[in-house]
């Protein structure tokens, strides 16, 4: 069976084709962020025409490094949302024109549950239950995951998700949209001690997170630095610290709490190797494993959506041709696989 899988939920544009034997066959990915840098964030109309643009190349493109015609294809899978809504209208009006076309079967995804189970297609894969922790530019959540589609929100952001305060932070410091990685980048050039942000709501209990206070006291922190390149780089070194730990509690807490040994990390932010580094440390010492998407598939992708919409395909469950997007979706309303 093959599964192509169509990802425009916000910049980046993703496909990829899943076979069930075979795992992710090619994919092919096109990132919108040179369009958006100017603007300092993502600016929805110029995301949709983008695309319109770029999804039917990408889909030619990805058929062809796989060895596939379009009537290898078993059925497709799109991101239903959460997203920007035209973003998502263009990649669920191609994925069911064409399934039309073909008398093929559809599965709208759930933009979340693709992060949640990409760390499914690394080498080291968790089994369940897990707890699961996404943290992208959009969200922040901590998942508990007892079998597969199973799913209890145990906490989630309360204003800004973590990549959100990470690149808004980094505009703070000079530095381009998304500025998430090249925050990491410059952290690696900070010196511990000299700032310290706080770890928001962990002094009281509960698995929500709030991650907009860290942007104004970075502010706050900016106004009053000599703005040396060595100074910004010594805030970018304490806001990721105070990020990390605070992941690092409430992961900790959510372990206990749902009872579990796992945790899976995905989502954008993932792909931070200071994250990865702590997290390691954490773990060993207080006995629980970690799991991880492969580095390419952290951020959006079309892997992910594929591998979702297999899974979700095993156990039956398509959608309508007439199914319409749902730019919010809480991923409590999903159904057990
Ligand atoms: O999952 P994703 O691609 O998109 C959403 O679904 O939102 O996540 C993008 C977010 C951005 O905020 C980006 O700055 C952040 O993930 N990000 C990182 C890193 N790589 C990406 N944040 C911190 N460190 C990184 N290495
Ligand atoms: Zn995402």
């Amino acid at each position: 069976m093959n599964i192509l899988g169509i990802e425009t939920s916000c910049d980046e544009t993703g496909v990829a084709v899943y076979s069930s034997h075979q795992g992710i066959r090619a994919q092919a990915l096109y990132s919108q962020i040179k369009i958006h840098a100017d603007y300092g964030g993502v600016v929805p109309e110029l995301a949709s025409r983008d695309h319109v643009r770029k999804l039917l190349p990408l889909i030619e493109q990805t058929l062809q490094q796989a060895n596939l015609d379009k009537r290898d294809i078993s059925a497709i899978a799109y991101t239903r949302g959460p997203g920007l809504i035209g973003a998502l209208l263009v990649g669920s009006s191609v994925a069911r024109a064409l399934a039309f076309a073909l008398d093929i079967p559809t599965i709208g995804v759930h933009h979340m549950e693709g992060h949640l189970v990409a760390p499914m297609l690394a080498e080291d894969k968790p089994s369940y239950p897990f707890v699961a922790l996404l943290v992208s530019g959009g969200h922040s959540m901590l998942v508990d995951v007892a079998a597969p589609g199973d799913y209890q929100v145990l906490g989630e952001s309360v204003d800004d998700a973590a990549g959100e305060a990470f690149d808004k932070t980094a505009k703070l410091l000079g530095l381009d949209y998304p500025g998430g990685p090249k925050l990491a980048k410059l952290a690696e050039q900070g010196h511990a001690g000299v700032y310290r942000f706080p770890r928001p709501m962990t002094d009281r209990p509960g698995l929500d997170f709030s991650f907009s206070g860290l942007k104004t006291f970075a502010l706050n922190t900016v106004q009053q630095s000599d703005r040396s390149q060595q100074d910004f780089a010594n805030i970018a070194y304490a806001f990721q610290e105070a990020v990390i730990d605070t992941l690092r509690i409430k992961i900790g807490r959510a372990l206990q709490q749902a009872n579990r040994q796992r945790v899976v990390i995905a989502g954008g932010v993932s792909a931070n190797l200071q994250l990865r580094t702590t997290l390691a440390e954490v773990a060993k010492k207080d006995g629980f494993e970690v799991f991880y998407p492969p580095l390419a598939y952290c951020t959006d992708n079309g892997a992910m959506i594929a591998y979702a919409g297999w899974l979700r395909a095993q156990s039956g469950q398509y959608d309508p041709l007439d199914t319409r997007v749902k730019p919010r979706w809480p991923l409590h309303e999903l159904v057990a696989l």
